[in-house]
């Protein structure tokens, strides 16, 4: 009987921390392992020196370039402009930002970004419905993407200047 119940007590405190652990983060958890996995794509150590695992920066609204809504703790804005330091071109896995469902504004001009692995494509971000600003400049994106930028519906705002974009484009605005 006794023992049961330091076993309830514990399991009580358990509860306890972890909500504590989930209510006091500032941001959820799901999105700050998300950023942790972005961070190994972007690796500018430099920059994302918060972007950090450590007991002082568990709240990733906190980490340079992110900002989240304060009421609900969402990640609403990543900025990414210029974090890719290393020079080589790389494949960006577009699915990385899915989780961020609120997210409103991404910037990931100036990073080198070639294209897009295969069947993770920009296409991906049309589940982010809240997305309105997307800033692909300064990278090696090529007439490929047009076909996966359709999908982004609430886009209002989108730089491509300074890729490998070719011909003439038909834009369809609203
Ligand atoms: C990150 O950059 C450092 C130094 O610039 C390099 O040694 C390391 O391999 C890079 N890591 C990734 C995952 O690209
Ligand atoms: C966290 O911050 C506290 C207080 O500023 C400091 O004493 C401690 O060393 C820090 N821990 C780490 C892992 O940086
Ligand atoms: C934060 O989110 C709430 C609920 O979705 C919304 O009503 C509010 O306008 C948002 N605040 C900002 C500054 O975006
Ligand atoms: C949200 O928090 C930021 C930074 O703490 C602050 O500058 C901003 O005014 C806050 N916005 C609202 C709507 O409370
Ligand atoms: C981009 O890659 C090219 C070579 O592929 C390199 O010369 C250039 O410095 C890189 N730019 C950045 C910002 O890393
Ligand atoms: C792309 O990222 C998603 C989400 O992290 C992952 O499930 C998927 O395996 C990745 N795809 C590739 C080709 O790396
Ligand atoms: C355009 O980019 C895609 C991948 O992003 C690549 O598969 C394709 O070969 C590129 N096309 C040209 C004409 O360079
Ligand atoms: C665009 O670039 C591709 C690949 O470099 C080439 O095959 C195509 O002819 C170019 N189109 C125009 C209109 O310049």
């Amino acid at each position: 009987m006794c023992g049961s119940k330091r076993v309830w007590v514990s399991e009580l405190i358990f509860i306890l921390l972890a909500v504590k652990g989930w209510w006091s983060e500032g941001c959820l958890e799901q999105e700050r392992s998300a950023l942790l996995q972005l961070k190994h794509f972007f690796n500018d150590s430099k920059h994302l020196h918060y972007w950090n695992d450590g007991e002082n920066y568990s709240d990733c609204c906190q980490w340079e370039g992110v900002e989240c809504n304060n009421t609900t703790g969402r990640v609403i804005k990543l900025d990414l402009a210029f974090r890719k330091r290393d020079s080589a071109e790389w494949y960006m896995n577009a699915s990385l930002f899915t989780p961020f469902q609120q997210l409103e504004f991404l910037d990931l001009s100036g990073n080198n970004i070639t294209g897009c692995v295969q069947n993770e494509g920009l296409d991906r971000l049309s589940s982010l419905k809240n997305l309105k600003f997307l800033d692909l400049t300064l990278n090696h994106f090529n007439n490929s993407i047009f076909s996966s930028l359709g999908g982004l519906s609430s886009l209002k705002h989108l730089s491509l200047g300074t890729n490998e974009l070719n011909g003439s484009i038909d834009i369809e605005g609203e």
